[in-house]
């Protein structure tokens, strides 16, 4: 089961004085899988080898699976909201939580309102994280008012910085962006080097029908979803991939759920354009049946798009495993479901279109996917690595410090017990919220230790990190974000644009994304 890693260090780093000794591995990456003790020096992995001298910590793992500490590409920690919501995480209760569910990166959102600059709004979010973090962090940005002086000035400012991704949405009154103000951001993008993630749902679609609905007296938590049904998802879908062929810039499509998106993303993948696309727990695991029951309970489960049905299930399983999907991440958007700043801010007759959008799930991601998942044969070790670790560090510029277990790397894993049931109980969770939508499922793999930088952060159930351990990533510009050359051969327009478009005049091969 060796897969030609034998006896290696870093250079320079001699066989001798590791920290830690992660001793007999089963190692897992997003292409091999091979034995293994794993030495660490400062914090990264300095050797992978068996029969490795012992280190001051020792760890044996015989028996188990070691996999690269998880990334979470998506999640929301003490996000400003705007409509008196209170997120119930905030840096130090979602990283703790993080930990204890296999994740050791997070790259939650610095998330611009509108009329404020996204300089401040960075700086903002630092002044929340530093400090409190227990795991590794960087920010996406969400970029909410697209004026000149944020597309041309504080954008390429904050790229430089290693803030190399942004969300937009098409959706929300608040956040969303039309069509002119998202090629404006688009553009940007191609010229800076910056991945662009894109919350696809028809603004115009979802209003006309939530009014009549609401008109109608139609306003408990299941008409949140018959109010986002899948056509909205795939126009808007289509028509983020329509701006950025017009464009040739990558994007990425995030929290997809159902196949009316993923024909368009594979439509689109088909046709060599780089999109890329991220799925959630809620798709496989939830469905908008769980948006019923008395009163406000299925407000536990509003997000967006909604869980759609189990045929939606099954498609976005078939994405995962034929590649359709790229990244695995939470959506973790955390709001309590008693008390103020929480799901019922009109108490238990809170109309749909008022209770806050999102779900907790940072803890069980992982736990969910390696369970159903690899256990249950829909999908190799390899790809699941791939999905909740190694794709989202490249995408988001973060590799190969993080995402994979190699020399060099920092020493971020996680040591798996799959043997065991283990039913999901809220009171077991680390979060701050007062709720899982997974509630008394029986998952069969959960984390035994997680490792952040060689340091135990969790373990046999007990978080054992602190706050302030964890440090900002400043992140790369992602190699995925680059344009693809060749799609100019079918656009004149770029070609066009090609005077004032530093990377349309690069010869091919040539450094992306910079002025
Ligand atoms: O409902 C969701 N997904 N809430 C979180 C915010 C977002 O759009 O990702
Ligand atoms: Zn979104
Ligand atoms: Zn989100």
């Amino acid at each position: 089961m060796n897969a030609g890693h034998g006896a290696a260090s870093a250079p320079g780093v001699p066989n001798t004085g590791y920290e830690l000794v992660v001793r007999n591995a089963r190692v897992a990456t997003a292409s091999d899988v091979f034995d293994t003790d794993i030495g660490v020096i400062g914090g990264r992995i300095a050797a992978l080898a068996r029969g490795l001298p012992p280190g001051a910590r020792e760890i044996d793992a015989a028996g188990r699976w070691v996999l690269p500490g998880g990334v979470d590409a998506h999640c929301h920690l003490a996000q400003k909201t705007g409509d008196g919501s209170v997120m119930a995480d905030d840096f130090l209760s979602g990283t703790r939580s993080a930990a204890c569910g296999g994740t050791t990166t997070v790259i939650p959102f610095a998330a611009q309102l509108k009329g404020e600059s996204l300089v401040q709004a960075v700086r903002d979010y630092h002044a929340v994280a530093d400090g409190q973090a227990c795991v590794d962090y960087a920010f996406h940005m969400i970029v909410s008012d697209a004026t000149p002086r944020v597309t041309e000035e504080e954008l390429p400012a904050l790229i430089d910085q290693g803030y190399t991704s942004f969300k937009i949405y098409m959706t929300y009154d608040d956040l969303k962006l039309d069509d002119r103000q998202i090629l404006d951001v688009l553009y940007a993008a191609r010229r800076h080097g910056a991945m662009t993630m894109i919350h696809a749902e028809s603004s115009d679609c979802i209003a006309w029908l939530a009014e009549r609905m609401l008109a109608e007296g139609l306003d408990t938590p299941p008409y949140h979803a018959l109010s986002r049904p899948p056509v909205a998802e795939r126009e808007a879908t289509h028509r983020a991939i329509s701006l950025a062929e017009l464009l040739d810039t990558p994007i990425l499509i995030v929290h997809v759920s159902g196949p009316d998106a993923i024909e368009q993303i594979r439509w689109a993948q088909t046709r060599g354009l780089r999109i890329y696309a991220e799925t959630c727990p809620q798709y496989l695991f939830l469905t908008a049946a769980d948006l019923e029951g008395d009163l406000l309970h299925g407000a536990r489960c509003i997000c967006s798009p909604p869980p759609r049905d189990e045929a939606a299930q099954q498609a976005v399983w078939n994405g995962l495993a034929n590649g359709t999907f790229q990244v695995f991440s939470s959506d973790h958007a955390p709001f309590r479901f008693e008390g103020a700043g929480g799901k019922k801010p009109q108490g238990e007759h809170t109309p749909f279109n008022h209770v806050p959008n999102g779900i907790p799930g940072l803890e069980t991601r992982l736990a969910l996917l390696f369970s159903e998942g690899v256990l249950a044969g829909r999908l190799d070790i390899t790809e699941f690595v791939a999905l909740t670790a190694t794709r989202p560090a490249r995408l988001y510029g973060l590799y190969p410090r993080k995402g994979t277990i190699a020399i060099g790397a920092d020493a971020d894993m996680v040591v798996w017990d799959t043997g065991a049931a283990r039913v999901i109980r809220n009171a077991d969770l680390h979060h701050n919220v007062d709720y899982t939508p997974y509630e008394g499922r029986t998952v069969h793999a959960w984390p035994a230790i997680t490792l952040s930088r060689g340091q135990v952060v969790y373990a046999d159930g007990v978080f054992q990190g602190r706050a302030g351990h964890g440090r900002f990533l400043a992140c790369e510009r992602p190699e995925p974000a680059r344009p693809r050359r060749a799609a100019r051969r079918h656009a004149p327009w770029l070609a066009a644009l090609s005077r004032m478009d530093p990377i349309a005049q690069a010869p091919s091969g040539g450094k992306a994304g910079r002025e």
